[in-house]
């Protein structure tokens, strides 16, 4: 290959209208577009976005796709297994449409409930987001289109994206974010990984030389490429730096991977090699995952068998909170049901930015947020068209099902006097590039759902929320069903679930804080100092500081472990309407080491547990650290042994050798949550270092 043709791999463009850039002929609108080398039969790589399924670009294609739940609606799955199923057919919907590339793979830790992306990530343990980011890469794969993960790294709030300065210590950030990357990158193989807009401890994310070619590349020995995030890259020496490929260059202040890296090639020989090896990483991924072999084929997407994955999806990652007196699940026998608000005539919540997908005919309800601006289109609050109110209705045919838009809750609480029922539905929009003041909901709902609570006991409120929300009326109603965004056949998978079709079986993969106070950041990093825009540039030169190590590896369940803090719900929570006994915790230590434990249906209906074993303490201290879980079905009165191995990286620490197991005695606790811990085991360990081959 000549320079010429690698620097041509090195730079790609955002792939729909945008300033003078004009798309080719024939290249499908989405994310990003590579040109190919025709005399070397390389293939044009085609891009687009993202983990919840074919990205909606504001309807700039004019075709639908399928719309999976949200991320933490995955992740509620804890299933490796389902979320292999949903890359699949994402990826094979990504083929049908013409695209070799799927940017999906958002994994990063939810360190902060009010991220405007929460809503795209799987949660907060990185045990968890690894191995079930790394499933749904393997899925994507599987149908020989590349997925990247994404963003590399630490980058858990939204606002000023683009200038926020995450300071962490290594061993810190070894063992939580760093730690859900490796672990997916192991089980997944992904292509590509994306490089994210912030900086990490001063350094671009993009042009971090100890992130990407020190931790990645070296330690890991990560054989793919690292694309840029759209609009991250600063400079040519980015090269040097770790990073492989500028996407979107146009949202760039220059094409620093076009020309000015090829002139740097031609005369520099660390260029030059350096080049080499950026567009051998590209040419590997694309043969290992056989793009070329495979190359996407236009064809009719198939959404019938997409809806059943989405409604399968939404369905096990729906999580009940609160079920008092058993009024859920919902008796056939209720003579008047009103149903409130949420727009739950027309359909379910999405959330907004690059991710949005939109089935076919676009969403049902559109309400900009933006009135102008090329981002505008993408940063919609979008409906699916999936109904809550018409599946309640199909499944209660006996019923007077009325419906009230919730306004005012004055009106709203008369209406729920003469009701034998009251559905709330209560939404919280996120987006990308936005994240949200606090943990309330939106437009006045609290108000609304206080003052029904208060008209009428039997109050039912099903939650469509990117992330947390604090609930401050959660005494005062009988029953709490978290649905997240649940996709293309959302308002089927919630009437399923309220009226006992389903059996509920998601667990909260992100603490519910009780307030902001409880968080290790009560204040929103840079809410007063930074403007809201989609791509979170500042003013020339400006940083921002954030201080991640108040609550270092301790993400999340961890930080309200070592505060002693009680949250709303903590992470691992959720009901059924069965019930379960966990029982017989057994470790095993050595090399590799084991857990196992006895799951049983103690209830009268098939069911899902997810078992849950915790560390909760070490040579060092007490800790709690999430070590190995597993999803199972059970019917009444079937108990099954279920045995799980126990990464070693989750026992150790980073320490400035590499990681570290000390030696001593380690406790284990089988868990209905990370706050409800049943029996203990312990094991003695031996102690143990290693690192990475230097
Ligand atoms: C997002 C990425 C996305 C890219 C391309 C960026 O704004 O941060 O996650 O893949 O746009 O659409």
């Amino acid at each position: 290959m000549t320079n010429d043709e690698r620097v041509t791999l090195l730079n790609g463009i955002l792939a729909m209208p945008y300033g003078d850039t004009k798309v080719p002929e024939g290249v499908p609108f989405g994310a990003g577009y590579i040109p190919g080398i025709a005399r070397l039969n390389i293939p044009a790589l085609t891009e687009t976005d993202a983990s919840l399924g074919v990205s909606y670009i504001g309807g700039m294609r004019g075709d639908g796709a399928t719309a999976l739940p949200s991320g933490l609606a995955m992740g509620s799955t804890w299933s490796p297994q389902l979320m292999r199923e949903g890359g699949a057919l994402i990826a094979g919907e990504a083929h049908a449409k013409g695209f070799n590339v799927l940017l999906a793979g958002g994994i990063n830790l939810v360190r902060d409930p009010r991220g405007g992306r929460a809503f795209e990530y799987l949660g907060e343990d990185p045990l968890h987001s690894g191995l079930l980011g790394g499933a749904a890469v393997a899925g994507i794969q599987s149908r020989n289109v590349i997925s990247k993960i994404k963003h590399f790294v630490l980058t858990p709030t939204e606002i000023g994206r683009q200038f926020h300065n995450g300071i962490i210590n290594e061993g810190a950030l070894r063992m939580s974010d760093l730690l859900a990357f490796e672990i997916a990158i192991e089980e997944g193989q992904p292509g590509s990984i994306m490089c994210a807009y912030n900086k990490v401890n001063g350094a671009q994310a993009c042009g971090n030389d100890p992130l990407l070619n020190g931790v990645l590349k070296k330690d890991w020995g990560y054989k793919g490429w690292v694309m840029s995030d759209w609009g991250s890259v600063r400079a040519t020496d980015f090269a040097l730096k770790g990073l492989d490929q500028q996407s979107g260059s146009q949202l760039d202040a220059a094409v620093h991977f076009g020309k000015p890296l090829l002139d740097a090639a031609n005369q520099d020989k660390r260029y030059r090699d350096k080049v080499s090896d950026m567009s051998r990483r590209i040419l590997r991924s694309i043969y290992a995952v056989g793009i070329d072999q495979n190359p996407p084929r236009k064809a009719p997407i198939d959404f019938t068998a997409g809806a059943a994955v989405a409604q399968e999806i939404a369905e096990k990652g729906m999580v009940l909170l609160k079920n008092q007196n058993n009024v859920l699940p919902l008796a056939a026998s209720a003579k008047k049901i009103l149903v409130i608000g949420g727009y739950a005539d027309a359909g379910v919540l999405s959330g907004a930015g690059s991710s949005q997908v939109q089935g076919e005919g676009g969403p049902v309800v559109s309400l900009p947020t933006m009135a102008e601006g090329p981002f505008a289109p993408i940063m919609a609050q979008n409906y699916h068209r999936s109904s809550p109110l018409q599946a309640i209705r199909a499944r209660a045919p006996q019923a007077e099902v009325t419906f009230r838009d919730g306004r005012y809750p004055a009106e709203a609480a008369i209406a729920a006097k003469n009701a034998d029922l009251v559905i709330v539905f209560a939404t919280q929009w996120m987006s990308e590039g936005l994240d949200v003041p606090d943990l309330s909901l939106p437009t006045g709902q609290d108000e609304v759902v206080a003052a029904v609570a208060k008209a009428n006991p039997n109050t039912v409120v099903v939650l469509q929320t990117g992330g947390p929300v604090a609930m401050p009326w959660q005494g005062d109603v009988a029953a709490i069903l978290e649905a997240w965004y649940p996709g293309a056949r959302g308002g089927e998978g919630i009437a399923a679930v309220l009226f006992g079709d389903v059996n509920p079986s998601g667990r909260l993969p992100v603490t519910f804080p009780a307030s902001v106070a409880q968080l290790p950041r009560p204040g929103l990093p840079g809410a007063e100092t930074i403007e809201p825009n989609f791509q979170g540039y500042g003013k020339p030169g400006q940083t921002l500081d954030i201080d991640y190590n108040i609550e270092g590896a301790d993400v999340g369940y961890r930080w309200f472990a070592r505060k002693g803090a009680k949250p709303l719900y903590p992470f691992g929570y959720g009901l059924s309407y069965t019930s379960f006994e966990r029982s017989g915790l057994a470790v095993t230590g050595g090399k590799t080491p084991s857990a196992s434990f006895t799951l049983r249906n103690t209830g009268a209906r098939d069911g899902a547990d997810i078992g849950q074993v915790y560390l909760v303490e070490t040579p060092l201290g007490k800790t709690r650290r999430l070590v190995g879980f597993s999803r199972i079905d059970l019917k009444p009165g079937e108990a099954r042994r279920v045995e799980v191995a126990i990464d070693p990286r989750v026992l150790a620490d980073w320490t400035s050798k590499g990681w570290k197991i000390a030696g001593g005695t380690y406790r284990f606790a089988l868990g209905a949550s990370a706050d409800d811990l049943i029996e203990e085991a312990q094991v003695q360990l031996t102690e143990r270092t290693w690192n990475y081959a230097k």
